[in-house]
């Protein structure tokens, strides 16, 4: 079939698999050139299909040779409906992987459930005896608790007071003023159930008394925190309260490994368009004014090139260079001061008329697309494509 965007605000109802097995091709590319010394060798990746976590699978497998289980939650084509982009992705690298002679398997479902937990560990304990490392890269908008059945929905609110402040519709480009309503303490309590650490303690709990966690096990999950611009919706956010447990969560996790000398980091990672990114208001306006300012700076990094650093020069390196509250940064370039300066001098001109002008909206939009494996350099867009597409390691 012939398979053409088709957007409903935040996101694209297709995707294309030709164009996303060339974004998978182009990120191995990249990490092939810049191999990992004493990298991980047997990894699990949940949320391993799209974003930060596909990254981390890339960079794991092709910069350290590394054997690897995907976990992802992903809708499977069927006849003249394209699968979701983290299918046709997991499908790419799998196909790929496989060829250069990696293991490679995945699992597709929702991982914060006990079966999927226990599907995982079983396929650990049958092919890989254990692993080294852990990447938790979860994000949903919800979550079902797998004791208690509640179901949680996640919302992004500012927390006191409500927020006002522009945004912009990236496919009219048009700014605007949006106003946020704070969010409950049941919102909160939502957010935190849906974002927070509980579903990595859990994983970490039931993978270490299942005993596949090596010695020297390591796991990491990321997090954000951005400017004083996103702060009260973001940071300061409900948002921000799941980070803020998702982070403590990361201390109690290294207690409990201290048997194994285990830990457990947060890295805390650059803005970036990805299917979560899109979703937050006032996000889309900031990304599209740091593009700009960090491509110009000659400091710009999608999720491959964060997530190759984060391994090569901080998880793998001598020095994991923590800040005071223990966290890795690799946003570090993002929260320059001179970089934020000049976003923050942007932000105070921004509007329909300047932006074109002052931010990298096209870059935006190109990022957005490319998540759906559209609008990919070299892609033939007229050519029939098979949406049939099989993920050869699907457990
Ligand atoms: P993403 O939407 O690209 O990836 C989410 C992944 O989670 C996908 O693989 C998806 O299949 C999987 N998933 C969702 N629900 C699932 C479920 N129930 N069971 C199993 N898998 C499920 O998101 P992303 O932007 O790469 O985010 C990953 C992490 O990075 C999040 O914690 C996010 O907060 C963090 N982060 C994102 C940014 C950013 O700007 N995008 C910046 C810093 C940190
Ligand atoms: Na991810």
């Amino acid at each position: 079939m012939i398979i053409e965007p088709k957007t409903r605000g935040f996101i694209c109802l297709t995707a294309h698999p030709t164009g996303c097995e060339q974004n998978v091709l182009n990120q191995i590319e990249y990490v092939k050139q810049r191999p990992i010394k004493n990298g991980p060798k047997k990894v699990l990746v949940i949320g391993a299909s799209t974003g930060f976590g596909l990254a981390s699978r890339i960079t794991a497998a092709y910069g350290s040779n590394a054997a690897s289980i995907g976990a992802f939650f992903e809708k499977p084509p069927s006849e003249g409906r394209p699968a979701s982009p983290g299918w046709y992705n997991s499908a790419a690298f799998e196909t790929q992987a496989h060829k250069d002679g990696l293991y490679a398997k995945s699992i597709n479902g929702d991982a914060f459930s006990n079966e999927i937990k226990k599907q995982t560990i079983d396929l650990i304990k049958a092919d890989l005896g254990d692993i080294d490392l852990l990447v938790y890269s979860l994000a949903s908008p919800v979550r079902t608790h797998p004791e208690t059945g509640e179901r949680f929905k996640s919302v992004l609110k500012p927390i006191g007071q409500t927020f006002t402040d522009n945004t912009v519709d990236f496919h009219t480009g048009e700014v605007k003023e949006i106003s946020i309503a704070p969010g409950t303490e049941d919102d909160i309590k939502n957010t935190v159930a849906v974002m927070g650490g509980e579903d990595w303690q859990m994983w970490i709990d039931a993978l270490k008394s299942a005993g596949v966690l090596s010695e020297d096990f390591k796991t990491v999950a990321y997090s954000y925190i951005g400017p004083s611009l996103t702060e009260a919706v973001y940071r300061k956010g409900t948002i921000g309260r799941a980070k803020d447990h998702l982070e403590a969560t990361a201390f109690k996790i290294t207690d409990a490994l201290k048997d194994i000398n285990g830990q457990a980091y947060v890295s805390v990672n650059k803005a970036l368009v990805t299917q979560a990114s899109s979703a937050i208001p006032v996000i889309p306006l900031y990304i599209s004014l740091l593009y700009k300012v960090m491509k110009e700076e000659g400091v710009h990094e999608g999720c491959i090139e964060q997530i190759e650093r984060l391994f090569n020069a901080r998880l793998y390196a001598e020095n994991l260079e923590l800040d005071d509250a223990g966290r890795i940064r690799i946003d570090d370039w993002e929260m320059r001061d001179d970089i934020q300066a000049k976003v923050l001098e942007l932000w105070k001109q921004a509007t329909t008329e300047t932006l074109p002008n002052i931010g990298d909206l096209k870059g935006y939009e190109t990022d957005f697309y490319n998540l759906f494996g559209f609008k990919v350099d070299g892609v033939d867009y007229d050519k029939d494509v098979n949406e049939m597409v099989d993920i050869p390691g699907l457990q």
